[in-house]
């Protein structure tokens, strides 16, 4: 099932992180509506702005390959080494991403704490008022 598969996905891409000042891991995998997934990882900079969270990684991968319709995405963050991980879920920033390219009432985001335990938010449950392309329509 394509949800279990983003799960294991987002889990698996925290190796991956660049997260030396932080050292919190953060990995994420975005299913489009055709079935394809993309992958991103958190990556950091010294200059501290510059840095990349997960979602967004993803989400600029798929869009720069083409990508403009997807469904769903899987997020899991939490300290390097931590022997659980709490949920985590998406900044402010990663939510306006979203926004640009997701349906509001339908695209899923799934927030992991292991393989077994997640939780699915629609983009307007955890963006309400959201404000995206639709709203520059006249
Ligand atoms: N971060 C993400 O990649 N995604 C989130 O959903 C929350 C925060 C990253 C940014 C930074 O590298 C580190 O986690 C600590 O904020």
């Amino acid at each position: 099932m394509k949800m279990e598969e983003l799960v294991k996905e987002a889990l698996r891409m925290r190796k991956y992180s660049y997260v030396p000042y932080s050292h919190f891991r953060v990995g994420a995998a975005l299913l489009t509506e055709d079935g394809k997934i993309y992958t991103g990882c958190n990556i950091e900079n010294a200059s501290y702005t510059p840095t990349n969270c997960a979602e967004r990684t993803a989400f600029f991968k798929a869009v720069s390959e083409g990508e403009r319709k997807f469904k769903a995405i899987a997020i899991a963050g939490g300290p390097e080494g931590a022997k659980e991980l709490d949920y985590c879920s998406p900044c402010g920033v990663c939510r306006q991403v979203m926004m640009e390219f997701c349906d509001y009432e339908t695209f899923q985001v799934i927030i992991v704490k292991s393989e077994t335990e997640y939780k699915v938010f629609t983009l307007q449950e955890i963006l309400p008022l959201g404000f995206g392309p639709k709203s520059l329509e006249e």
